[in-house]
């Protein structure tokens, strides 16, 4: 199932499921909308390269990550609900997601209001405390792991749904890479440790919502630079731009708390994901109206224009 080539597996059963329709593609999997033909209900099945499976070292992670993910019951964690092999593909079959991913939701409507931010970033905060009181870390949030469906009422607009635990590629040595030693995916939101190889704990997680977050807030990463090799320099020695320079009218007290979740050393960052939003959240409230006005949003309806003279003698009659 090599990437940019259209997929023969519509129609297609695999392991049970009947494959529908191609949500989306990442560096190492395609995922689908499938049938579950067992219990008649709506999955994403996601199918990862087959170069992974015959990756050892990523099997028995990617079966020990699965048991972990699946097990983990929480609101804000798309339920995983079955982990296999089948022809050797290894597969996911997980509830499907409707709605759009973040980088999605960012590349169409632009920076978020604060407010908006601060509820989608509470959300995935609280998923990934959780992981990390099980001893899961992510160690891939990104826009793209960030799922956002419509919410269940005016007071929750949205809910947020993280994916994709364990399975990054880059803690594994090779697998991230091509053959021709490219990169495969983004260096935006890696943390200093999982960089330089140094053993990571939930801290990168946070690093990483952080950078997620910045985005949400301002339309980038942190760390935009013109190549991979610079994004990494900058990950590990540049401090980040202050979040009020980037988007005048966002509190300064705001750089202060990006700081400190965005430390080049774990220890320096805040100890719980949630402990950062909260932070967060209180002073992007404290700020005055609310922050500024979102840079992009839908155009407020006033009165329509007077008709033109031409068009006033048809008025006249309807009138
Ligand atoms: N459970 C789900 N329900 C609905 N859509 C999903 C679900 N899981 C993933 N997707 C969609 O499929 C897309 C591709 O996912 P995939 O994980 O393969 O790539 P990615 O996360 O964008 O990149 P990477 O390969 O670096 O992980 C996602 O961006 C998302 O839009
Ligand atoms: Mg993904």
């Amino acid at each position: 199932m090599p990437a940019g080539r259209p997929s023969g597996l519509l129609g297609k059963e695999i392991a049970g499921y009947r494959v529908e329709s191609e949500i989306g593609r990442g560096g190492m999997a395609v995922v689908y909308r499938a049938r579950d033909l067992r219990l008649d209900r709506t999955v994403a099945l996601k199918l990862l390269a087959p170069e992974l499976a015959r990756n050892d070292t990523f099997r028995k992670r990617f079966a020990h990550e699965s048991r972990v993910a699946a097990s983990i019951d929480h609101p804000h964690i798309v339920p995983v609900f079955e982990a296999g092999e089948t022809e050797g593909v290894l597969y996911i079959a997980m509830r499907y997601v409707a709605g759009r991913d973040l980088a999605a939701l960012l590349d169409r409507e632009g920076p978020l209001p604060p407010v908006k931010a601060g509820r989608i970033a509470a959300q995935v905060a609280s998923a990934l405390d959780a992981a990390h009181a099980h001893d899961l870390v992510h160690r891939d949030v990104k826009p793209g792991n960030v799922l956002v469906a419509e919410g269940t009422d005016g007071d929750h607009p949205e809910h947020v749904y993280l994916t994709d635990f364990g399975l990054t590629k880059k803690s594994l040595s090779l697998t991230g890479f091509t053959t021709v030693g490219e990169f495969v995916g983004t260096l935006d939101y890696v943390a200093p440790e999982q960089i330089s190889g140094k053993p990571v704990d939930g801290r990168c997680d946070v690093y990483s919502l952080a950078c997620v977050v910045f985005e949400t807030l301002v339309g980038a990463p942190p760390f935009r630079r013109d190549n991979d090799w610079a994004v990494l320099w900058a990950q590990q020695y540049d401090p980040p731009p202050p979040l009020s320079e980037v988007r005048p009218g966002l509190p300064s007290a705001a750089d202060a708390v990006f700081a400190r979740a965005l430390a080049k050393t774990p220890e320096e960052r805040y100890g719980t994901c949630l402990e950062f939003v909260a932070e967060l959240r209180a002073v992007l409230a404290d700020a005055p109206g609310g922050g500024p006005a979102a840079p992009r949003g839908p155009r407020r309806l006033g009165a329509p224009p007077a008709p033109p003279a031409w068009a006033r003698p048809v008025f006249r009659e309807l009138d």
